[in-house]
């Protein structure tokens, strides 16, 4: 069985998700097909994907076969980062939501907290291979935001890629609304996070964990580079338990209480990915991949670095 977190909202969201960036569009409804078939509930995309329609066909195509009602659904999605200022907003979720073809999501969050300056361009870089910033501050995003759960497009809200002062900015903001119900970071075992995980839930924000697997797909990908996939450490932890390495990599977070979102577009994978709810980490095995820890990070954003809220400068 599943199991669900219960956001601060009291809605209950399932643990694993599809992961859909870098599915293409040619095989993202199909992927998404095969998860809700499997049994996945939750589906995690993103405007910045280029690819909503096509996942939203796929999900389109489960309720209307009646594999699955829209309520038993977690659909999550993200507000880019070029419409951050305060007109913007509601358009950037409406454009979601119509790509999709759905009427409300369960879940839309600020993809970072970092405006970009609008336009066509989704990166817009300076001759230095900078992204150029907007005027927007992300508190005043975040109001915006608030007023898509008033108006009925979104079940909840919540954050991506922030640390914990920007958190804090937001939990203090005055006259704040809503809480972010979810904080969505990069982590696995080799950017096990512990400090923003502890501080996240001791506010009642969820976490969910990107890049389980190391996104072995990035474009900026060396190949002499780690690979969870390979580590012959989790591969032996992954034979005692008669079980790949992927499926260590995604019950790793589950076991933690949080959300992990694992991306594939083969219908294989995407059923072995889900077989992880028969077996248990043990502590001491637990423990052994938390020590894998060595901040080493699939996205360490470079080319956003001399942007005001660039979130990484922090230690967490
Ligand atoms: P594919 O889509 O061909 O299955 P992440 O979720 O960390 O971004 O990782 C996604 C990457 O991991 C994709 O390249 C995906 O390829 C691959 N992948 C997904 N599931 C598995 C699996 N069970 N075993 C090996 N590779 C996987």
């Amino acid at each position: 069985m599943e199991s669900a977190l219960t956001l601060s909202t009291g809605a209950r969201m399932p643990v694993v998700g599809l992961g859909t960036w870098k599915s293409s569009r040619g095989q993202v409804t199909e992927a998404v097909k095969a998860a809700i078939l499997t049994g996945y509930r939750h589906i995690d995309g993103a405007h910045v994907y280029e690819n909503e329609k096509e996942v939203g066909a796929g999900v389109r195509a489960m309720i209307d076969q009646g594999v699955v009602k829209r309520e038993e659904l977690f659909i999550v999605s993200k507000l880019w980062c070029t419409y951050h200022e305060r007109p913007l907003v509601r358009g950037a979720c409406e454009k979601t939501l119509s790509d999709l073809k759905l009427d409300y999501l369960d879940l839309y969050l600020m993809h970072f907290p970092m405006g970009f300056k609008p336009g066509e361009e989704l990166f817009p870089f300076d001759a230095e291979g900078k992204v150029i910033p907007d005027n927007s501050s992300f508190l005043d995003t975040w109001e915006e935001m608030e007023k898509l759960v008033d108006a009925g497009l979104v079940k909840a809200i919540g954050i991506s890629n922030f640390n914990r002062e920007q958190i804090e900015a937001i939990l203090n903001k005055p006259g704040l609304k809503y809480k972010p119900v979810n904080n969505q970071i990069e982590c696995h075992p080799y950017l096990t996070q512990e400090k923003v995980i502890n501080f996240c839930h001791s506010k009642g924000i969820t976490v969910t964990a990107y890049s389980p697997l190391g996104s072995p797909e990035r474009p900026w990908a060396n190949e002499d580079e780690l690979s969870l996939l390979k580590d012959p450490q989790i591969r032996a932890i992954a034979d005692k338990y008669n079980k790949t390495t992927a499926q260590i990599l995604i019950r790793f977070h589950i076991e933690r209480n949080v959300a992990v979102i694992p991306k594939s577009s083969n219908p294989g994978r995407i059923k072995e990915n889900f077989q992880v709810f028969d077996f248990k980490l043990s502590k001491e095995d637990m423990n052994t991949i938390l020590s894998f820890n060595r901040n080493w990070r699939v996205f360490p954003m470079d080319w956003a670095s001399k942007h005001k809220d660039y979130p990484l400068n922090a230690e967490y």
